[in-house]
């Protein structure tokens, strides 16, 4: 809540996770003044029929941005493609209406390693309009990045640092479990699977990570790889027999001085029996943490994007990561 009232939103990108962020959003108390797709079955619609709020806003989807960010929003949740080099100039007309941008777009999780110039260009607009822009969301943008630098926080040295995300695919969407490969065969994986599956976002995470607990990085380096089952799994999409795929495995490693100081293992998979998120520090002290379950992907990318609203909305203008902004539920904006 502002002195004026709460704040002001317009959701760009209303996919199913934009669809959750809006209605996330809207529950939490923020006011959306515009609603911004490309896609014509959206178009002149209700926002809080096409993000399925259970009422009406008054807020007509449309594709014109200018149309949408007529209002001049505090914040913009944008929610529309994976590739930072794609969504800047979307970002950046957000930002010349005079809002602050929070984006699920994972390569703006920490932009600075892989995509500097977009970077520069972000931040250079972001200080010219007086904004802020942060990449948020579950991951990258929390729980293999800035939850572990969080939990770093109370030990006297950090040697090495190693985050596990096992996700259970069976839980998930159906092109999620397509995505991951359940079902086909290991031949089959390599050559199709394995050069499009790759979740986006682990080298950022590797690079946000780094940078917070101080690890000055000479590479950072990923690998795929299909996980096989053991014992047969039916999801209701798929059924996987023994010997075929179940998911995928990336790990990402992050070097200093030729040792791999940063370890980040996601597998996502069907069948996975011990689903969890957990931070090993090698360090002063040795420490474990483990998310039991770990955290869902789609519900907690939207709580992170709507409870980082207020303190996007209050930082210094400029680009941010999740590592440079306080962070918390928020009851109330
Ligand atoms: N950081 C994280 O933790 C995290 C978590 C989940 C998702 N994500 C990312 O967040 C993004 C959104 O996820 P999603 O599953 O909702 O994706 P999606 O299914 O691709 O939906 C994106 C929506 O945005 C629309 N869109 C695309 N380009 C647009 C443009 N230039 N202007 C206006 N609307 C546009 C799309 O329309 P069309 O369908 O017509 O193209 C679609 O309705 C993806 O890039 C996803 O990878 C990040």
């Amino acid at each position: 809540m502002t002195a004026d009232g709460p704040l002001t939103a317009v959701q760009y990108g209303i996919g199913p996770i934009g669809s959750r962020i809006a209605r996330e959003a809207h529950d939490t108390g923020y006011e959306f003044v515009g609603a911004v797709d490309i896609d014509p079955d959206k178009r002149g619609r209700d926002l809080g029929d096409v993000a399925d709020f259970g009422e009406e806003v008054g807020v007509t989807v449309t594709d014109d941005v200018e149309e949408a960010l007529a209002e001049e929003p505090d914040v913009v949740f944008h929610s529309t493609v994976s590739s930072a080099a794609t969504a800047a100039p979307q970002i950046e007309e957000a930002l010349a209406a005079g809002a602050d941008v929070v984006s699920t777009t994972e390569e703006l999780a920490y932009p600075w390693w892989r995509n500097p110039d977009v970077a520069a260009d972000l931040d250079a607009a972001a200080s010219d309009h007086g904004g802020t822009v942060l990449g948020a969301g579950i991951n990258p943008g929390f729980v293999m990045d800035a939850m572990p630098a969080v939990l770093s926080t109370p030990l006297a040295d950090v040697d090495g640092v190693t985050v596990t995300r096992v996700q259970d695919a069976a839980q998930r969407r159906k092109p999620l479990q397509e995505k991951v490969g359940a079902g086909v065969t290991v031949e089959t994986f390599e050559a199709e699977i394995a050069t499009e599956a790759g979740h986006v976002g682990s080298t950022e995470s590797v690079a946000m990570l780094a940078d917070a607990v101080g690890f000055d990085l000479d590479d950072i380096e990923e690998s795929i790889e299909p996980v096989v089952a053991e014992d047969p799994v039916a999801t209701d999409y798929v059924d996987v027999a023994p010997g075929d795929v179940a998911g995928i495995r990336q790990v990402a490693h992050g070097y200093a001085d030729g040792e791999a100081v940063v370890t980040l293992d996601l597998q996502m998979y069907v069948g996975a029996d011990d689903p969890r998120d957990e931070v090993d520090f090698d360090g002063d002290p040795d420490v474990s943490v483990t998310v039991d379950g770990g955290y869902h992907g789609d519900v907690a990318t939207a709580a992170v994007v709507a409870n980082v609203g207020p303190s996007v909305v209050a930082a210094d203008p400029g680009l941010v990561s999740m590592t440079d902004i306080p962070t918390s539920f928020t009851r109330a904006v």
